[in-house]
């Protein structure tokens, strides 16, 4: 079987994708399929369709690969792939669709308003701050890793990170500031993988604690009890499906002090590096990388 794996792209998350793709690529001829690593930057999708390819691992994250874009063009040119579904892609790619989807389900979320481009100058943006609770996180709806994202606790510092949010995207999440540790829950078909936990000296898990620190701390297992560890996996698997996800991935969680689980997103193309979560919480689960990587391809067959 000739397997692509596209990778790179024009997405903000580029360098993280060039690393999984890399490492995908690498485990997948390992595992003894043939395999064509195809930076989508600068190609013609379409010239995939003149090519002997019997299946395409999506490798990439953020917008344009991991937002049902690239699915999209898959299913019109009846390709194969891993993964999520159009549908599936779109709706967990957007922040704010997903937590809206989560509420009407009662799923746990923290409490959020949305500031557009359009409606940023007027009153209905002002008192966001004071109307969720004084101290938010501003994440643009449409990115990942952290990208674009700021903790605001006044007027000014909120300013400043949705004008750098702006930058991303039109539309941003404003979230009540959640206090406790993230934990995040690889998914792999209907298996809830072992839960992590991660810990950072920084004020957030952002981009630098996530590709650069080496003070971050990953546990796994996550040092929650069985019931709790249960409940998480639960929680995960029903927020993933929720947005129609399907086949692998990843949910992030995060735990108030006072021991409440509130929903942060999924991720259909979650981090694949060889050090990444996924392959962390794979490894505990006992499954190599070379393992993973063939039961995602797997999974796209079922
Ligand atoms: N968006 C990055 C790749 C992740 O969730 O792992
Ligand atoms: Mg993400």
């Amino acid at each position: 079987e000739k397997i692509a794996v596209l990778y790179g792209g024009n997405s903000a998350e580029r360098e993280v994708s060039l690393r999984s793709g890399a490492a995908v690529a690498k485990a997948l001829e390992q595992a003894g399929f043939k395999v064509e690593l195809i930076d989508t930057k600068d190609y013609c999708l379409s010239d995939l369709s003149q090519q002997s390819i019997d299946r395409v691992f999506i490798a990439l994250h953020g917008r344009g690969g991991e937002d049902g874009c690239v699915q999209g063009a898959l299913e019109y040119m009846q390709i194969p792939y891993t993964g999520s579904s159009v549908l599936g892609s779109a709706l967990s790619m957007d922040k704010i669709r997903s937590k809206q989807i989560w509420q009407a389900l009662k799923l746990p979320t923290a409490g959020f308003e949305i500031v557009s481009r359009n409606n940023y100058q007027s009153s209905k943006a002002k008192g966001v701050l004071a109307r969720l609770g004084g101290v938010v996180m501003v994440k643009p709806a449409n990115e990942g890793s952290s990208i674009g994202m700021a903790k605001a606790d006044s007027e000014e510092l909120l300013d400043s990170a949705l004008n750098a949010a702006f930058e991303f995207d039109n539309e941003i999440l404003v979230e009540s500031w959640i206090d406790g540790p993230e934990y995040t829950v690889s998914i792999l078909g209907e298996q809830a993988l072992p839960a992590i936990r991660m810990e950072t000296p920084n004020e957030f898990y952002d981009y630098q604690a996530k590709y650069q620190s080496t003070t971050t701390q990953y546990h796994c297992p996550s040092g929650l009890s069985a019931d709790e560890e249960n409940e998480l996996q639960s929680l995960a698997l029903a927020a993933f499906k929720a947005t129609g996800a399907s086949g692998w991935g990843r949910v992030d969680v995060m735990r108030t002090l006072e021991g409440q689980w509130q929903l942060l997103e999924v991720n259909t193309v979650p981090g694949m590096t060889e050090t990444s979560l996924v392959p962390k919480a794979a490894k505990v689960f006992g499954l190599n990388f070379v393992e993973l990587v063939t039961r995602i391809v797997e999974l796209s067959k079922e």
